[in-house]
This record gives structure tokens, C-alpha cells and sequence, in this order.
């Protein structure tokens, strides 16, 4: 089939990337030159692993280029919007400004009966009102959310755990066949599809982000009274967990939960429920975002209080910058943001990131990076472990002990076995266990 996607970031050239990997003739368009220059050449703006293979092979087949020229997707059937919905400056409301001026973009190329599919996390509402955009142009539109994570987005472009089209009454046969002819690996692998209107295609998104948020902080509320109490919020993870009722899925405490997904999704979600004069029924989601916000405070706090409450010039290590492993994504990261405040209070903060240090330079110039662990870790005070890098969990208790000037550790993320690290020396201390 014939696709244009709109937008190349972390979904959107996933997206282009994945489609021609299955056969489609695919154009990727973005305004940003730089971008789509890189992606030409095969170079992916930032780390996703598996990528980088099929991005060249793709663009090898011939099946698969970029532009920032919308004009080169008249020839397309099927357009993809999957450009980015960022918090709005000015509140806790999607900015809707990028989708917005895809559509507006693509509504002049449309071919007749062409088919514009929504992939963005959006307020609901949002395709009703594109669709009489898009119908007046003489195409159709349909909503069709991404559940990708990053670090895993290849795979979760090509297998999906479960597709869902919100699509018009008028025309559904139609086109819940042409996007079944799109994913059609996906649907003869048995893969579960829902068919369904716009308002419940577009809140099943933010409704499974908002569970996955929740179920986080709700695991993060539990590891704040295990603290007072001297409970262990791990192993009370794992006992829950062992329900399957209940999953032990996302229920790892520790910093809690950032990128570029779930802290505005849930905060875009209450607004737009507020609008719709129903608030209340997602106020909770306030509390969700307060637990999370306060345990990157409480990171903060406990590295401090190890400094008898005066940070100032003590020489912090920061392992992670990035928001989750295998990814250089630092959007609203707990990670950079522990580093931030550490920083703010006078310590000598160090930061690692296998991947992420580009971005957080961009965005935080005035703290110091280190190129290796080794760097980060010589001379430290205190080893703030913050993002769960399979090459911090696996750190060698003993050796890392040699290399810091006092062995005291804090695991942002509870990857760390307490046993071993105390028993190699270190005053070791968890979020909540
Ligand atoms: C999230 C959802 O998981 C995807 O399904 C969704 O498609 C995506 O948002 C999106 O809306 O595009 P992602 O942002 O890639 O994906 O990251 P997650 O794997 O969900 O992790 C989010 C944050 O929660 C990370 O900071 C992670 O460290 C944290 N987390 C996760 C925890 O603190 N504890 C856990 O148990 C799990």
C-alpha cells in the first residue's frame, strides 16, 4: 500500500520505518530538515533499539523516504498523523498545535477517498473535529491509537498486543478493511483488533496510560509507608503481584514514572475531562501525578540528609539521565531531574547516561557529564542510581566500592540486591524497602 506518515519522532519514524519493513511504500514528512536530512542518510535522531536495521534496510528497498515536503504525499492512500501532543506551555493541556498543522498540511494533497489515520494522543473530541476537515477535503478519517514504549517500539510497531480503529459509522467496513490490509501480518498473526467510534479509540489511550500511571504511583504511595513503617515495598510487590488479578507489572518503585508520554497524558486528561465538566471523575489522576513528583523530592532528600542536611560541594554521582533504559529520551526524566535539584543545592553532581548525555547537555549545560561509569564514579560521596541501565544493575558491588571515596549508595530504582552491596560495604539505601 501506498502510506504517508506526518511527523518523524519517536512514533512517527518508528511508524514509517516499521511499515515499509512489511512491505508498504512508505513516505516519512517532517518540517524539521535536519531531521528528515538524517534519516535519509539513515542516521535515526535518537536511540531506538532495532532502528537503526530497519531504517537502512528500508531505505535500501527503495520502499521507504523522507521529506519535508507534505505536497509528496498526494500519491499516498492511507496518511498517518503521528506527530507529538506535548503539554501546553501555558497549562495541563495538550498543545495541539503540531497536529493541527499536519492535517492543514496534508488536506490540500488529499486524493479522494483517501483515508487519514490518527496515531497522536489527543483530547477526546479532537477527531470528530478533524473529520469534517478532513470529509469536507472529500477523504475520510479514522482513529487509530499507538501503544509503543520506547526501547521496544519496533517490536510493539510490528507485533502489537492489540489494535484498535476508531472509524466513522458511515464508512467502518471500508475502512476497517483498509486498515486491516495495512496491518495484515499483525491481523493473520491473531493479534486482537476493537473496532469502535472516535471518543473510545481516542480514550482507550489515555485511559491505558493513565491505569499504567496509576498503577506506578499507587506501588510508589505504598513504598512512602513502608518507609515509616520499615516495610519492605519490593516484596510486598512481588506478594501482590503474584495475584494475577493484580499483576506484578508496573509495580516497580522507585523515582518514578517520567518521558514524554505519561506525565502529560494524565495531566492532558484532567484537563480536558475538567472542560467536559467531569473533573471529577479523574481527580485522582493529581493525586497519581503529586505521589510520582514526590518521589523524586524524596531521592533528593535522603541523598542529602546523608550529608547531615548540607549538600554543598559534595561530589554526587548520577547514574541515568534518560527517563527509562534503552532510551535517550529525557522529557520530564526523574533521572535528569534528581541531577537538577542535587545540583541546585550546591553538590558536585556527575552525571552518566549510556545514550541521553547529548539531549541533557542541550537542555542542562551547567551540569557535568561524564563520558564513562569509571569517570562518574571517581572521587563520588554518594551513587545515585537512577535510570535502570543494564550496565548500572549489574555494577560489581566490591570493584565500584574501590572506585567512590565513600561507598554509599542510593538505588533510584530498587535494582540493586541490598544484601550484596552491604555486604560489600556500602550503606545502601532503596526507595521504600
Ligand atoms: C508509555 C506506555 O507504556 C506505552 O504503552 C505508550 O504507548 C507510551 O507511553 C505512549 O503513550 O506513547 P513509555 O513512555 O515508552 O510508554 O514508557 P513506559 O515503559 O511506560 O515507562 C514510563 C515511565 O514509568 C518510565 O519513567 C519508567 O521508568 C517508569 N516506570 C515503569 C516505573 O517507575 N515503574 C514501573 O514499574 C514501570
Amino acid at each position: 500500500m501506498k502510506l504517508s506518515v506526518f511527523g518523524c519522532g519517536y512514533l512517527g519514524a518508528v511508524h514509517a520505518a516499521a511499515m515499509a519493513s512489511l512491505g508498504h511504500d512508505v513516505v516519512g514528512i517532517d518540517p524539521v530538515a535536519e531531521k528528515i536530512a538524517k534519516l535519509s542518510a539513515g542516521e535515526t535522531p535518537f536511540f531506538e533499539p532495532g532502528l537503526p536495521e530497519i531504517l537502512s534496510q528500508s531505505l535500501a528497498s527503495g520502499r521507504l523516504r523522507f521529506t519535508t515536503d507534505p505536497a509528496e504525499a498526494a500519491d499516498a492512500d492511507v496518511h498517518f498523523i503521528g506527530v507529538g501532543t506535548p503539554q501546553r506551555r501555558d497549562g495541563a493541556g495538550a498543545d495541539m498545535t503540531y497536529v493541527n498543522q499536519a492535517v492543514a498540511d496534508l488536506i490540500p494533497h488529499l486524493k479522494p477517498g483517501a483515508l487519514v489515520v490518527g496515531k497522536s494522543t489527543v483530547p477526546v473530541g479532537t477527531a470528530a473535529r478533524l473529520a469534517e476537515l478532513v470529509n469536507a477535503a472529500g477523504a475520510r478519517l479514522a482513529w487509530n491509537p499507538e501503544f509503543l514504549r520506547e526501547g521496544f517500539a519496533v517490536k510493539d510497531t510490528i507485533e502489537p498486543d492489540r489494535l484498535v480503529y476508531g472509524v466513522a459509522d458511515a464508512s467502518k467496513e471500508q475502512d476497517t478493511t483498509i486498515l486491516d490490509e495495512v496491518y495484515s501480518r499483525a491481523i493473520a498473526a491473531g493479534t486482537p483488533r476493537i473496532v469502535t467510534d472516535y471518543a473510545t479509540a481516542e480514550l482507550v489511550k489515555v485511559a491505558a496510560n493513565s491505569f499504567l500511571a496509576t498503577k506506578i504511583s499507587f506501588i510508589n504511595a505504598m513504598a512512602e509507608i513502608a518507609e515509616v513503617t520499615g516495610a519492605d515495598v519490593t516484596q510486598l510487590a512481588d506478594a501482590i503481584g503474584h495475584d494475577a488479578r493484580i499483576g506484578r507489572r508496573f509495580l516497580n518503585a522507585g523515582v518514578g514514572f517520567g518521558g514524554g508520554c505519561l506525565p502529560k497524558d494524565i495531566r492532558a486528561f484532567t484537563a480536558r475531562a475538567e472542560e467536559l465538566g467531569k473533573g471529577e471523575s479523574v481527580a485522582f489522576l493529581k493525586q497519581v501525578d503529586e505521589i510520582n513528583l514526590r518521589r523524586r523530592q524524596r531521592l533528593v532528600d535522603l541523598v542529602v540528609d546523608s550529608f547531615d542536611g548540607r549538600v554543598f560541594g559534595r561530589h554526587v554521582a548520577v547514574l541515568g539521565l534518560a527517563f527509562k533504559p534503552d532510551s535517550d529520551d529525557i522529557r520530564d526524566s526523574p533521572a535528569l531531574d534528581v541531577a537538577v535539584r542535587l545540583k541546585g543545592l550546591g553538590a558536585e553532581v556527575v552525571s552518566h547516561d549510556p545514550e541521553a548525555i547529548e539531549n541533557a547537555r542541550r537542555l542542562h549545560p551547567q551540569l557535568t557529564y561524564a563520558d564513562s561509569v569509571d569517570a562518574a564514579l571517581e572521587g563520588a560521596e554518594a551513587v545515585v542510581v537512577v535510570t535502570e541501565w543494564k550496565q548500572y544493575r549489574e555494577l560489581d558491588a566490591v570493584v565500584t566500592a574501590a572506585k567512590v571515596a565513600r561507598p554509599v549508595v542510593f538505588d533510584g530504582r530498587n535494582v540493586l540486591d541490598p544484601a550484596t552491596w552491604r555486604g560489600a560495604g556500602w550503606t545502601y539505601t532503596g526507595m521504600g524497602r
